[in-house]
């Protein structure tokens, strides 16, 4: 027999004694939430729906309900018996709140449109938002009125399928608006439950703007599963945006706690990044997956030459030892390093290179600014000498100039600590020696050139016997 694709579950003689939406687990959770309210209590709920998840929170207080009572299309299609599209719910769930003789006071309408006019709440049920944006409206209604001891369950609040509401919250906690209650409750409820943080009174539908740019505070190694699955939501959405540098940034800041990384597996299956970022995604996954390991960045058994995994396992060990502050590396330049070989010829002079700030000097297809920070460098500094009449920074340069910012700090020559020239223009290098006059003697100049690296000698002397060796 073919059954209907559009029979639902539901029709309107046939309900169930308490219809509703949530699960048996988000049931549990909301009444474990419920017994330790004040009386008498005011409770809020932003979409009730037919009153199901009502006629419990009736129980415990003074109940306000506010939702536009139409039963959407969506609604239909999932149970066509019930009512017809646009059809009023508010009879269905009068009906279910008289039949179980509790009561709410209703407000019908709008949630943009509602104003909160009863003094303070003590529990805020959201089920309506399904983006950061409408989940921001509702919250700007409450922000004033919530109770500093009073609670906020935002119904999807935990649903990877809903990155952006998380990623908001994330925003909110690190800025003080909100905080995470601890709770028992299992990973597959994805109830978020909140409380008011000391500055949730400034939350206004108008930060939206800028809500994403509020700074993540650092995690705790103790931090709960709840709060790291919203930190994690917002690092996918930085890396489907394609922001690379902030979210290593906050990756390096993270514990090496191996639970992390549980929380992004949950995660990872519902961020869909652009086909063009799908290798950089994948390398930050492998970089998050690393860092949360707990293995000791000291102990890299394998050459960042070996594979592009090894070649970010190296960057990152390294990057875990500096001060990393605005010097991340687009992960794509790294994997490219690897790739073209420019690693190789780099690690036979890794001692040379490691923890200095390395001035790069070559024509551009030869600079290699990835590969040497892959390989511990501080910063490095590329100078495209190509058809050098005087030596001026390249402006395709701007991820290297960004690790040195401008060439003034480069010409301050003091920090350098190794000298890599490419190619052997005597012209060349005589205009360097006299740009470079300032190189501690001690810096070691080392020449590249057919494939082999060959350390030349030191400060403008090494410079020098470049010039000679022509
Ligand atoms: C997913 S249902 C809530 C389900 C309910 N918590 C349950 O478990 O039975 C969402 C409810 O929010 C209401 N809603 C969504 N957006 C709204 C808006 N912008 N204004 C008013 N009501 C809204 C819908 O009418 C619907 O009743």
């Amino acid at each position: 027999m073919q059954t209907h694709p559009r029979v639902g579950k539901l029709s309107l003689e046939n309900l169930p004694e308490l219809p509703r939406m949530m699960g048996e687990t988000d049931i549990t959770l909301i009444k474990s939430m419920l017994v330790n309210l004040p009386e008498p209590a005011t409770i809020l709920e932003i979409g009730p729906w037919l009153g199901g998840v009502s006629t419990i929170l009736a129980q415990h207080g003074d109940l306000h309900v506010v939702d536009r009572f139409e039963w959407s299309e969506l609604n239909s299609d999932r149970h066509p018996n019930v009512l017809p599209v646009g059809a009023s719910s508010r009879p269905v769930f009068e009906g279910i709140m008289e039949r179980h003789a509790v009561s709410a006071t209703i407000h019908e309408g709008e949630i943009e449109f509602f104003d909160w006019q009863h003094g303070k709440i003590d529990f805020c049920l959201i089920d309506a938002p399904r983006t950061a944006e409408d989940l921001l409206t509702c919250l700007s209604i409450v922000a004033l009125d919530v109770d500093g001891s009073g609670l906020i369950l935002i119904k999807h609040g935990l649903n990877p399928a809903h990155l952006d509401m998380m990623s908001m919250l994330d925003a909110m906690i690190s800025a003080d608006m909100l905080e995470v209650v601890p709770t028992e409750q299992p990973r597959w409820c994805n109830i978020a439950v909140l409380k008011p943080g000391p500055k949730l009174s400034t939350c206004s539908a108008q930060l939206m703007e800028d809500v994403l740019d509020i700074p993540m505070a650092p995690l705790m190694s103790t931090a709960s599963e709840p709060r790291v699955l919203l930190r994690m939501a917002r690092l996918a959405a930085l890396v489907t945006q394609g922001n690379w540098d902030a979210a290593c940034q906050a990756l390096a800041e993270q514990p090496h706690q191996r639970s992390y990384q549980e929380c992004w597996d949950a995660i990872e299956p519902h961020i869909q990044p652009r086909r063009s970022k799908e290798t950089e995604f994948a390398a930050f996954a492998e970089l998050l997956a690393f860092h949360h390991s707990g293995a000791n960045p000291a102990e890299l058994w394998a050459p960042a030459s070996q594979s592009m995994t090894w070649a970010l396992r190296h960057y990152w060990a390294h990057l875990m030892q500096h001060d990393i502050a605005g010097k991340t590396v687009p992960l794509q330049l790294i994997l490219q390093a690897q790739s073209q070989g420019d690693l190789e010829w780099l690690e036979r002079i890794s001692s040379l290179i490691h923890s200095q700030n390395v001035l790069e000097v070559g024509p551009l297809t030869d600079l290699a600014g990835a590969a040497f920070l892959t390989l511990g460098a501080l910063s490095v500094t590329g100078i495209a000498a190509n058809n050098a009449e005087d030596l001026e920074p390249d402006e395709t340069l701007d991820m290297r100039m960004r690790v040195l910012p401008s060439i003034d700090e480069m010409i301050d020559a003091d920090g350098i600590g190794l000298v890599v020239v490419h190619g052997r223009s005597s012209k060349q290098h005589h205009q360097l020696a006299i740009l470079l006059s300032d190189i501690p003697k001690s810096t070691p100049v080392v020449s590249f050139h057919n494939q082999l690296v060959e350390v030349v000698g030191e400060g403008v002397e090494g410079l020098k016997c470049l010039t000679e060796q022509k």
